[in-house]
């Protein structure tokens, strides 16, 4: 029997939830346009869309919000923030921005130009989107293990350093502005980077002399499948380990919503002090002003703690415990899924589980919708709806290599009762998986359609 970690935590606070018939789960999915970002909440039972901005506050959080500073300049709650800051990320300056996507478009802004390119692991949808829509180039240089997925390797989020080398030395150091990498991989099934890895990416960006950037929202995950499989870190905290990550980078930038424990925030640390000033101009122009950026006194408050806490490392086993008995269990009623499991999602393989359905027809979208319609359970696809597009030189459709629905886990929030009705729901959805039917786009924006496409079934 798969192994469920105790919640080191008991709920103070509820929040109802229920579960609606099947005629009004068919009739929210037309109304939606079979789009899950278009439904309403509460027609969604247990809600895996995102880990990011929904998980619980704990006590000390909402205490600490009481202590928010909401001075426009200079508010306490800043300083605290700020201390805690060069606690765990060690930069030299930081700006809180009120998301990631913030963060990022400060960055893409100031340092893209069209036609550059920006090497990654791989990019997540917000940062792929920033850097298209200045006219960049994202680029994905994972391991290919990254792409099998059922290979066991412990760190599939690593860059494959060969195909870094030969991308710089093809693309030449005046066209990559910067270079970066996302911890844990979150396009990639949550799959974690190894600091021998993040060491090498580093010095091998130092040696052509390209800044070096960390997507870090998930970095606590990250650091605690360092402790827990990387030869050499099994005594070391996960304080110790992130501090070691973080002194290899020119910056960061962090979703703060995830791996900081607040519902909603985020920030860009760097170390070079005329960057940092370029930076704050833009900040006060478009987030606020360089103590707050976006934020209430109380959220810089929130996150101040929320930092703290998500390197606890009795929280992280139980976080990534929990993750890993959802996997188990799905294993068990035969549901492929993407292997090992991540650290704050199951990406379920809708690729395998519909073999019948081309990408063009978009597979994990079919699997997301009949997930719905069959309990109520919300995912996201991460495939072709997400991914796939037009190759700027020839104009070819370019399909990920992937077709994959993300449930991602709320931090402290669903119980084991929970995580078991998901398991039958996709049990009983396997059984039928040969007439599940492929869906077709009526409507798409041009960038990160996957947020307001609409869709038909086929
Ligand atoms: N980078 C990564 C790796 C992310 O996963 C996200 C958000 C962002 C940047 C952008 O941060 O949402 O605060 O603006 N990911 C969420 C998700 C939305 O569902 O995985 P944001």
């Amino acid at each position: 029997m798969p192994h469920y970690p105790v919640e080191p935590f008991r709920i103070k606070m509820t929040e109802p939830i229920r579960l609606i018939s099947t005629d009004e789960r068919r009739n929210a999915m037309q109304q939606a346009g079979y789009n899950l970002f278009a439904l309403r909440a509460e027609d969604v039972f247990i809600d895996l869309l995102t880990d990011s901005g929904t998980g619980a506050m704990s006590q000390e959080q909402w205490a600490a919000m009481m202590r928010g500073d909401e001075s426009y300049a200079g508010a306490r709650s800043y300083f605290r923030l700020a201390e805690t800051m060069q606690a765990i990320f060690g930069f030299e300056h930081f700006v809180p921005t009120h998301q990631g996507r913030a963060a990022e478009n400060l960055l893409v802004s100031l340092l893209v130009k069209p036609g550059m390119s920006i090497p990654s692991n791989m990019h997540f949808d917000t940062t792929e989107g920033n850097i298209r829509a200045r006219g960049g180039r994202p680029v994905n240089l994972v391991i290919d293990e990254a792409s099998n997925p059922i290979s066991h390797h412990p760190f599939k989020g690593n860059m494959d350093l060969n195909k870094l080398r030969s991308f710089i030395e093809q693309t030449g150091v005046e066209n990559i502005p910067f270079g970066c990498i996302t911890i844990t991989n979150n396009a990639g099934g949550g799959q974690p980077v190894s600091l021998a890895n993040l060491r090498a990416v580093s010095a091998l960006y130092h040696s052509y002399g390209i800044p070096f950037f960390i997507d870090c929202c998930r970095y606590a995950e990250n650091a605690y499948f360092i402790q827990q499989r990387e030869a050499g870190y099994a005594h070391k905290t996960t304080l110790e380990i992130a501090h070691e990550i973080f002194s290899l980078a020119d910056g960061a930038w962090m979703s703060a919503k995830k791996d900081g424990m607040v519902n909603m925030g985020g920030f860009l640390a760097v170390r070079n002090p005329d960057l940092f000033q370029r930076i704050c101009n833009e900040l006060i122009l478009r987030e606020g002003f360089v103590t707050y950026g976006g934020l209430s006194g109380r959220d810089l408050d929130a996150l101040a703690v929320g930092l703290w806490e998500a390197l606890d490392e009795t929280y992280l086993a139980y976080r990534i415990g929990q993750i890993a008995y959802l996997s188990d269990c799905l294993h068990q009623v035969g549901v492929p899924t993407l292997e090992p499991a991540g650290g704050h999602a199951i990406y379920v393989d809708a690729g395998r589980l519909l073999p019948h359905i081309p990408q063009s027809q978009f597979p994990g979208q079919a699997l997301a919708a009949a997930l719905y319609l069959q309990g109520a359970v919300r995912g996201v696809e991460i495939g072709s709806v997400m991914f796939a597009h037009p190759d700027p030189d020839s104009g070819a459709m370019v399909y990920p290599a992937l077709e994959l629905v993300r449930l991602a886990i709320p931090r402290r929030v669903y119980t084991q009762a929970h995580l078991d009705y998901v398991v039958e729901t996709l049990a009983n959805l396997a059984k039928q998986a040969d007439r599940l039917r492929g869906y077709r786009i009526t409507y798409a924006p041009p960038l990160m359609r996957h947020f307001t496409a609409r869709f038909e079934p086929l």
